[in-house]
């Protein structure tokens, strides 16, 4: 038996926003960001684009690809931090979108590791449940919406998208593979580090929190950085070990697209060769919790994997959140 990825997708919003339209926002200059973050451009959605519809466009093109109807689908997960609204789930919104009313939705919050953590809880509720045979997960963001355009420190980094999979439970005695071990971890003793500070219970929404620009991200960017690099890295390993599958077995490293430097830094650390590190974080920034599975859905459709072929996806982020799957194709 396995749990098989059998379509995916993914969606960017067409406006795209360059460094150079940045150097027009805040003191910064396109050779900064380039050097120090390996972006040169994002995606931001428009007003008219809550994350629901970017997630519904890129959750079509997966359930196109696995040759199945939006009421086939028993189970949708939505890993986003920019929910349409406070309540009810994205998922739902998404589910109305697309009719799929045979499923269950909800969504998950685990920031930029969202879409890591969705993957192992569908894995272990299809894998439970007979009546789970095919799932959608969604990783979706419209960072726009809480970036702060006036603060140089975050807002050259983050962008908004969309990438999705299905996945469908196969009995059949030749049906290898699918999510062969997962890795999930937290450590909430830095919530601190990366976080939207007002608009929840702790601190409701009023007209200072408004003027004191408190429902924007903020970041430490720094300490992040250290702690993403030696985490990412040691969950990697963590899964391979587990698997019993050496690194150099892996066709594809696809971490979370943060910052080229992380990126690098995790690719040297587990001693895999630059060209089986997939990056495309120049073209889209950090999209959180959609960032793995735009670069998954990337691979995919540009046919640069193959039936066994295993994949490692690895990612950090607020919470603190951080883990690793690896994948059998
Ligand atoms: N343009 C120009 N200068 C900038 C700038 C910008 N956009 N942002 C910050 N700076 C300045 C800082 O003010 C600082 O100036 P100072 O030395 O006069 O104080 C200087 O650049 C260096 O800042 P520093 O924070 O040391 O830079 P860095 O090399 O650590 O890079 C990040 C900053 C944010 C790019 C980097 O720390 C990072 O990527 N961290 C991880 C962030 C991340 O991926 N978070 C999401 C995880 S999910």
């Amino acid at each position: 038996m396995g749990i098989k990825i059998i379509g995916t997708g993914s969606y960017l919003p067409e406006r795209i926003l360059t460094n150079r339209d940045l150097e027009k926002m805040v003191d910064t200059s396109d050779e900064w960001i380039r050097t120090r973050t390996g972006i040169s451009e994002r995606r931001i959605s428009a007003d008219n684009e809550p994350s629901s519809e970017l997630a519904l466009k890129a959750s079509l093109k997966a359930i196109e690809m696995a040759k199945l109807k939006p009421e086939d689908l028993d189970l949708i997960v939505v890993a986003t931090i920019t929910q349409d609204r406070i309540t009810p789930s994205t998922a739902c919104i998404l589910q109305n979108k697309l009719g799929a009313f045979n499923a269950a939705c909800f969504d998950l919050q685990a920031a930029c590791t969202g879409f890591l953590y969705s993957l192992e809880i569908v894995n272990a509720l299809m894998s439970t449940n007979p009546k789970y045979k095919h799932a959608l997960i969604i990783g979706v963001e419209k960072l726009s919406m809480i970036t702060d355009w006036k603060d140089r420190n975050t807002c050259v980094l983050f962008g908004d998208g969309a990438g999705a999979v299905i996945l469908e439970k196969r009995t059949g005695k030749h049906d290898i593979g699918g999510i062969l071990a997962s890795r999930l971890a937290s450590n909430g003793s830095f919530n601190e580090l990366i976080k939207v500070p007002a608009g929840g219970s702790e601190i409701p929404t009023s007209a200072e929190t408004i003027k004191k620009r408190m429902h924007f991200l903020s970041m430490e960017g720094q300490e992040v950085f250290k702690l993403a690099v030696n985490e990412m890295a040691k969950a990697c390993q963590d899964v391979l070990a587990t698997a019993k599958v050496d690194i150099s077995e892996v066709r594809w490293l696809i971490p979370h697209q943060a910052n080229l430097r992380i990126i690098k830094a995790v690719g040297n650390k587990l001693e895999i060769p630059e060209e089986k590190v997939y990056i495309n974080v120049h073209k889209y920034g950090n999209t959180s919790a959609a960032s793995v599975v735009i670069a998954l859905d990337e691979i995919v459709r540009s046919g640069k994997l193959d039936r066994g072929d295993y994949v490692l996806l690895t990612a950090f982020g607020a919470g603190i959140t951080w883990g690793a799957n690896l994948l059998r194709w």
